[in-house]
C-alpha cells in the first residue's frame, strides 16, 4: 500500500547502526488503541474532565469514590483496548538495538501487552493498586467490595499506582530515563505533546548529549521546531514503515 509517510534516509542509515537508542512514548501511541489521550482538543480525557477533581491527591482525600471510579471506568477502558502497529513496531527496535530503552507516561500496560520486554513506567501504571499511606503496592482482598477496597495490611484506602498531579515520579525510573536520554544515540519523542515535566526535558538532554532527536506526532508541538527531525504522521503508520525500512528482513 502506497502512503505518505517520508521516513529520511539519514535516519534510516543512523539507526541500522545505532547501538543506542531511547524511546518516550505519550498517549499519542495509544490513540490508535481507541485510549483517549489527554490534551487533543475534542477527544482527549482533560478536555471533558478537571485534572483537579480527578487527578490529585487533594482530590482523592476529598471524594475518594468518585476518583476510583474514574480510575475504574479507564481501567475497563484499557484493558479493551488492544496494542497497535505502533507498539508493536517498538518491540522489534527493542530486538534490534543493542541497548535499548524505552520510556513511557503512559499507564496503560499497553508496551508490555505488545511484548516490550523492559519498559521504564515514568508515571506509574493504571493497571496496579497500592497502599495510599504506605505506597506499597497492594492487591485488594477479592472479598472487599468498598469503593475505594482497602489495603489488606493496614485498611487505608487504596488506591491506583500512578502519578497524581503534585506528586514526584518514582525515583528509580526517573533515573533510568534520565541516564538512557543522556547516553543514546538516537532518541524519539512518540506521541507526546512534549509539556510535562519531568519528561519533556529528557529529549533536550539528549539533544545537548549529542543524540538525533526525532519526533513522530501528527500535530505540533513546542519540540517540533528543536528536533532533527519531526515526522508528521500517527505512530501507528510511521512506526511500522520506519521499522521495515530500518530492517527489512524483520
Ligand atoms: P497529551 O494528550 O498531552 O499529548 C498527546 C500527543 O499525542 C499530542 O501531541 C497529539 O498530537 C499526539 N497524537 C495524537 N494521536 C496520535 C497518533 N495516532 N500518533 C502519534 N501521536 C499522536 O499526552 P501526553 O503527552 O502523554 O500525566 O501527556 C503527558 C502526561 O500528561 C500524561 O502522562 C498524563 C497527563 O496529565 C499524568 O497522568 C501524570
Amino acid at each position: 500500500m502506497q502512503n505518505n509517510i517520508d521516513i529520511p534516509d539519514e535516519l534510516i542509515k543512523i539507526l541500522r547502526g545505532a547501538e543506542r537508542v531511547a524511546v518516550l512514548t505519550g498517549a499519542g501511541i495509544s490513540a490508535e488503541s481507541g485510549v483517549p489521550t489527554f490534551r487533543d482538543a475534542q477527544t482527549g480525557l482533560w478536555a471533558q474532565y478537571r485534572p483537579e477533581q480527578l487527578a490529585t491527591p487533594q482530590a482523592f482525600q476529598r471524594d475518594p469514590r468518585l476518583v476510583w471510579e474514574w480510575y475504574t471506568w479507564r481501567r475497563n477502558l484499557v484493558s479493551a483496548a488492544k496494542p497497535n502497529p505502533g507498539h508493536r513496531s517498538i518491540v522489534i527496535m527493542e530486538k534490534r538495538v543493542p541497548k535499548f530503552t524505552l520510556i513511557t507516561q503512559n499507564v496503560d500496560g499497553l508496551h508490555q501487552r505488545a511484548g516490550s520486554q523492559v519498559v521504564v513506567e515514568l508515571h506509574g501504571n493504571i493497571e496496579r493498586n497500592k497502599c495510599s499511606r504506605e505506597g506499597i503496592i497492594r492487591t485488594p482482598d477479592a472479598k472487599d467490595k468498598g469503593i475505594p477496597p482497602r489495603c489488606p495490611a493496614c485498611g487505608s484506602y487504596l488506591r491506583p499506582d500512578v502519578v497524581w498531579f503534585g506528586e514526584s515520579l518514582p525515583e528509580q525510573a526517573l533515573e533510568r530515563a534520565w541516564r538512557a536520554s543522556g547516553n543514546c544515540q538516537v532518541f524519539f519523542s512518540i506521541g507526546t505533546s512534549a509539556v510535562v515535566q519531568p519528561a519533556a526535558t529528557l529529549p533536550l538532554i539528549a539533544q545537548e548529549a549529542g543524540a538525533i532527536v526525532v519526533e513522530i506526532n501528527p500535530g505540533e508541538t513546542p519540540l517540533s521546531r528543536q528536533v532533527d527531525h519531526h515526522i508528521d504522521g500517527p505512530s501507528g503508520l510511521v512506526l511500522p514503515e520506519m521499522v521495515t525500512q530500518t530492517w527489512p528482513e524483520s
